[in-house]
């Protein structure tokens, strides 16, 4: 049979790190030691080059709505390898206390990371002194949680609450590019004649990211659709191939995304549209064909007795 894509092995821990996250989590995210006293939360993000899971641990603050962590590195010239990762793969999971969430990591940029700075800096001096020591621009990323997942008893409605979460997360990056396009109509925008900005990124990365994980969770599971019911085969043959066509119009984007200081905005925006249609066209017809025998399997799946 084929390997479950969604069973991953345990996130690595770096030696320093595991005693302070085994703790956290036996404490309920409090910390003592060096770290008493301070805000602490864990993040796993994805390897840039590895693709293996890592979980480390942060101090954060909270400025309005944002979570906010701030990648210093201990005041190093280098980036830590976290931020490497989370601009390789937007999609991380944060634990927090005895909550453990979802989210969009997006570094903040301009004004706004400068503002977000100076307030932490005022909370935490140590951040001010990090960044007198080194040229490099500390980076401040916010951690956008995306989703609260729902109460869901069969497969059905699960396939529905995560078509809608895709749907709003494509809708909302196609309104954020047009914001951003706008902008730029005005002159008041970005000075570049191309280029899209990190934040538009980071969201845009964080959907295809997502919408792969989806599918490839769905190629997983044809197979034993079909096996229970052996009239879907041909349903399953062109939900393939739609799968294929929406996953090139996903390489594309990612592939214009590789270097925001040439990404064409227009082509962009042509892109995103195309990737609409398909996913519209895709999502419709998967519900209408699958609903009825996906209604009938339970979910969270129930062990065998
Ligand atoms: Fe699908
Ligand atoms: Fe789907």
């Amino acid at each position: 049979m084929s390997q479950n894509p969604h069973a991953r092995p345990e996130p690595h821990v770096s030696d320093v790190n595991v005693l302070v996250v085994e703790e956290f989590r036996a404490n309920g995210g409090r910390v003592g030691g060096m770290f008493e006293g301070g805000d602490l939360l864990l993040l796993t993000t994805v390897g840039a080059r590895s693709g293996r899971e890592h979980t480390a641990p942060l101090g954060y603050a909270r400025v309005g709505d944002r979570l906010l962590v701030v990648a210093s590195a201990g005041g190093s010239d280098r980036d830590p390898a976290w931020y490497h990762n989370l601009i390789a793969h937007p999609m991380v999971r944060v634990e927090l206390g005895t909550e453990e969430f979802g989210a969009v990591a997006v570094p903040m940029e301009g004004e706004e990371r400068d503002r977000l700075f100076t307030e932490i800096v005022e909370r935490i001096p140590g951040y001010g002194d990090y960044q007198k020591g080194t040229d490099r621009m500390i980076p401040v990323v916010s951690l956008e949680r995306h989703y609260v997942w729902g109460e869901v008893t069969n497969l059905a409605d699960k396939l529905v609450e995560v078509h809608t979460w895709l749907r709003s997360q494509l809708s909302h990056v196609r309104s954020e590019a047009e914001a951003y396009l706008a902008d730029r109509g005005t002159g008041t925008g970005r000075p570049t004649p191309l280029g899209l900005s990190l934040q538009l990124r980071q969201h845009c990365l964080a959907f295809c990211e997502s919408l792969s994980f989806h599918h490839d969770g769905e190629e997983f599971m044809f197979p034993h659709m079909t096996e229970r019911n052996p009239d879907l085969a041909d349903v399953v043959e062109r939900l393939k191939a739609e799968h294929r066509t929406v996953n090139r119009l996903r390489g594309e984007l990612e592939g214009l995304l590789a270097d925001l200081s040439t990404a064409d905005p227009e082509r962009f925006r042509a892109d995103l549209a195309r990737m609409t249609e398909e996913m519209e066209a895709h999502l419709d017809y998967e519900e209408a064909e699958l609903f009825p025998t996906l209604a009938a399997i339970p979910f969270p799946p129930v062990a065998p007795a």
